[in-house]
């Protein structure tokens, strides 16, 4: 049993870094890299996508989940910076799991990372290809719907639509044109044109696998999104979203701003996974650690300095996106360009069409990279075959590595639906941020006097948290319309169940422990955002855990180099 909570501690782990290379890398990164490297991983698919389904269903309300979010990330970002500070090595949350948790929990967070780098990746894919179909076609060149989306899209969108029409004859024409406005009828016409093979439509998303075909062969030779690329990107990023807050602000209606929560705090709500998504990313600057040139000092600050400069950012494009239309016509892939063509400024739809695509181009470049390198790590450890650690010999690469990630994301690319693999990656990664934050928690209680590198400030949490779960759990009481605490047998009041056993513990802990309150706040906020995800993505993710564990139990768990040696 205890081989299973074996950890490794941090100088074996740093001196395993310099044997296999880790350290030969330059330290030539900056705090303006950095803080630019983490704006181009953060800004991509959720700001010029996901952010339409986050609108449609809260409304301009959905700048407070902007908000929220952003304060639940900055304390996971200091606890990011913690362990990238202190084990400055590639591998990210997993390593870090492996010096506080142990080799069960390392594994488990490994694998719930895949969900965060290959199933995000799928998410950007899908958006990537929503901005492109939308480019081509305004550029006179169309590609056949049915080849642009997913199966389950298309018959839902025909489904809608002929329902719509069977239930309002009389309103046909102003049904179809609300439904054009909506993208729906693409979905509609995908689904009449399809091709069909053995009775079943042939519909997939062809440019979403196509860009990860691609992504994929550059990085297979070789190709590392350098500070030069990164810098170049984040300038097209930014003055991309600074144009459309600018020309945004002379279109906008105030009259869309009313009402303000349309369907209230379960529609904000609804858009949790969305959000959550756009701020993705600013963990992957963790695997910078040691290429940079002073990581104690300059980690935490570009994190930090990105995520408020992303937050203020994205704030404002709600607020504009919002403003320019009805909130109800932003439920599309690319709500950016789609506002614009809706008030007819057709240069702008263009612009923010074509930078979408370069910009979300290079998100996946960054992830596509960071999936392997996890990888890698863990195949060092032994707890994946050793070919996932394998360098191709002329490219460097992690040849093998690269191309599984490769098909983990082209292939269900084609197939999956842009809300399903945007709730999935969500829940995944926000359960990897409620691992860190505990794991920052635990290595308080072996940190002594030498601690190398930032340390997340100490405020004792003993009467602070425990009083803020006793005030949050007589809120909740009062304002619960579900009655979560008396409908247990209701399979969707789970989550929220759990996440009050795991607030009044922690704060019973706390209080006999003195825990630390940054990271106790960082693991309630990020557990409470999980469970704004409904069952159906629990159940997937923790489906994805089980056959984790088994993967580990018939592989990992006999040729671990720890076991190996105990
Ligand atoms: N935050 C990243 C994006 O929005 C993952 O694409």
């Amino acid at each position: 049993m205890s081989r299973l909570f074996r950890r490794k501690n941090i100088p074996s782990i740093l001196a395993e870094g310099s044997e296999t290379g880790e350290h030969s890398l330059q330290r030539n990164l900056s705090l303006r890299d950095l803080t630019s490297l983490g704006i181009a991983a953060i800004i991509g698919a959720g700001i010029f996508s996901t952010i339409g389904n986050a609108s449609a269903s809260g409304g301009p309300a959905v700048i407070l989940l902007f908000a929220f979010i952003a304060v639940a990330c900055s304390f996971s970002a200091m606890s990011y910076a913690e362990f990238a500070s202190s084990i400055p090595i590639s591998g990210s949350a997993y390593t870090y799991a492996y010096a506080s948790f142990g080799e069960l929990i390392a594994w488990i967070i490994g694998w719930a990372l895949i969900v965060e780098y290959a199933i995000g990746n799928i998410v950007v894919a899908i958006s990537w290809s929503d901005y492109f179909t939308g480019l081509m076609d305004g550029m006179g060149w169309h590609i056949p719907e049915y080849f642009t989306m997913d199966y389950f899209s298309a018959k839902s969108g025909y489904l809608e639509v002929e329902m719509a029409l069977a239930s309002a004859p009389e309103k046909t024409k102003e049904l179809w044109d609300y439904f054009t406005n909506a993208h729906i009828t693409a979905k509609h016409t995908a689904w009449v044109n399809a091709p069909e093979f053995f009775g079943l439509k042939v519909i997939c998303d062809l440019p979403a696998l196509a860009i990860v075909f691609a992504i994929t062969a550059l990085i297979y030779r070789g190709v590392h999104e350098t500070k030069t690329v990164g810098n170049y990107f984040v300038g097209l990023k930014l003055i991309v979203i600074i144009l459309v807050i600018i020309v945004g602000a002379f279109y906008i209606n105030p009259a869309h701003w009313s009402p303000f929560a349309p369907n209230g705090l379960s529609g904000v709500l609804k858009g949790v996974a969305s959000v959550f998504f756009a701020y993705i990313g600013f963990d992957a600057l963790a695997t910078t650690a040691e290429e940079c040139k002073n990581p104690k000092r300059d980690l935490p600050k570009a994190m930090i300095a990105s995520l408020i400069i992303c937050t203020v950012l994205y704030i404002l494009i709600a607020l504009t996106l919002t403003g320019l239309v009805n909130y109800k016509e932003l439920g599309v892939g690319d709500p950016l360009a789609h506002a614009f063509s809706l008030i007819h400024v057709d240069w702008m739809s263009g612009l923010v069409a074509v930078s979408a695509v370069i910009a979300m181009a290079s998100v996946l470049l960054v992830f596509q990279n960071g999936q392997p390198r996890i990888w890698m790590s863990m195949s060092r450890d032994g707890l994946l075959p050793k070919r996932f650690s394998n360098i191709h010999p002329k490219f460097k690469s992690p040849s093998f590595s690269t191309l599984v990630t490769g098909a983990m994301v082209a292939i269900p690319a084609l197939f999956m639906n842009l809300q399903e693999v945007t709730d999935l990656s969500s829940i995944g990664t926000l359960f990897a941020f409620v691992l860190v934050n505990a794991g920052v928690i635990q290595m308080e209680t072996h940190r002594n006097e030498n601690h190398v590198g930032f340390r997340v400030p100490y405020y004792d949490g003993r009467l602070f948290i425990p009083l803020l779960c006793l005030i949050s759990l007589f809120v909740f009481i009062v304002f619960d319309t579900s009655d979560v605490f008396v409908h247990l047998n209701k399979r969707e009041n789970w989550p929220t169940a759990i996440f009050w056993v795991m607030f009044i513990t922690l704060s019973g802990l706390s209080y006999k422990y003195r825990y630390s309150i940054i990271p106790v706040l960082g693991m309630v906020s990020n557990f409470y955002l999980m469970t704004q995800l409904n069952f159906t993505n629990w159940a997937a993710f923790i489906i994805w855990l089980l056959i984790g564990l088994i993967v580990y139990f018939l592989y990992g768990y006999h040729h671990s180099k720890l076991n190996r040696s105990a």
